[in-house]
């Protein structure tokens, strides 16, 4: 997969012993936000965006949004579909210019999920696009996916998932969580470690409410690409509550700054971190 750019800045991330920022955006605003907070420190970005967004804007009208936010960035930025349960939505993305999908069959029994993952993957492959896959169930909610039960999976059970649906990236079930952490997560540093010493890239889901320390962590085991949601969605949530509610000039396009702002500053402590350039957020 020559020139794939989701595998160039994932083997970017593995030379450097870094990890990339895949971040969930929804519009133009919060794809703009997180190019500029990439740009700002001069690192690559993954964009993502959830199978509900695809079904929301049409795929072709997302790629669009997404491709106007990331030209001429002077950084390279990947577009990946995450979280994909319908392999049809998943050939749509790869033939319209995705760089690479997540499908995710995770619920499904091992040899289920490799062989549905496995036919996306052949289909990706032949046209130049890179896969991600999940075992084990990453307990949580993203946008319509939902997974109420966590299920671990062993390393073993990990690396014939890798090997039998031959994807490009390896989400493991590793105790993060999507959405809200309530209380401090324990995370599975053993599995990240000896999964680490693996070619595949490990994708480390649940990325939002994470310490820098866990962060960091993470990724001297191993963690090439960070996800990150929720923070962006609340943050965006948030500001545009707190512009309603402040008695300020009710107008777009300055409220857009403010909320363009804020994202931008909430991704931006974050890619600082996963990119080596920060201890902490700031
Ligand atoms: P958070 O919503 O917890 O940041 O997780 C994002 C994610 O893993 C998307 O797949």
């Amino acid at each position: 997969m020559k020139d794939n750019l989701f595998m160039k800045v994932l083997n970017d991330a593995a030379e450097k012993k870094i990890a990339v920022g895949a971040i969930n955006t929804f519009d133009y605003l919060t794809s703009d936000s997180a190019v500029n907070a990439a740009k700002e420190l001069g690192v690559n970005l993954i964009i993502q965006t959830s199978a509900a967004t695809v079904e929301h804007f049409g795929a072709k009208k997302l790629y669009d949004i997404v491709d106007a936010a990331r030209r001429d960035a002077g950084i390279t930025v990947a577009l990946h579909l995450d979280h994909c349960r319908k392999t049809e939505l998943g050939k749509l993305c790869v033939d319209t210019g995705w760089d690479a999908v997540m499908m995710d069959f995770s619920k499904l029994p091992l040899a289920e999920n490799i062989a549905k993952t496995r036919e996306v993957a052949d289909y990706a492959h032949a046209k130049g696009v890179a896969i991600e896959g999940e075992v084990g169930v990453i307990f949580g909610t993203e946008d319509d996916v939902v997974a109420a039960q966590e299920q671990r999976a062993g390393y073993d059970e990990t690396i014939e998932f890798i090997q039998g649906s031959g994807v490009d990236a390896i989400a493991p079930a590793i105790g993060t969580a999507h959405g809200v952490y309530k209380g401090v997560p324990t995370l599975d540093y053993d599995l990240v470690e000896r999964l680490g010493k693996e070619p595949t890239p490990i994708v480390i889901h649940g990325g939002t409410g994470l310490s820098a320390e866990q962060f960091k962590r993470l990724i001297s085991l191993g963690g090439r690409k960070i996800n990150i949601s929720t923070l962006v969605k609340n943050t965006y949530l948030d500001t545009i509550k707190a512009l309603v509610q402040s008695g300020e000039k009710y107008a777009p396009i300055p409220f857009n700054q403010k909320v363009q702002d804020a994202v931008t500053a909430a991704i931006k402590s974050h890619l600082a971190v996963f990119s080596g350039l920060a201890e902490d957020f700031e």
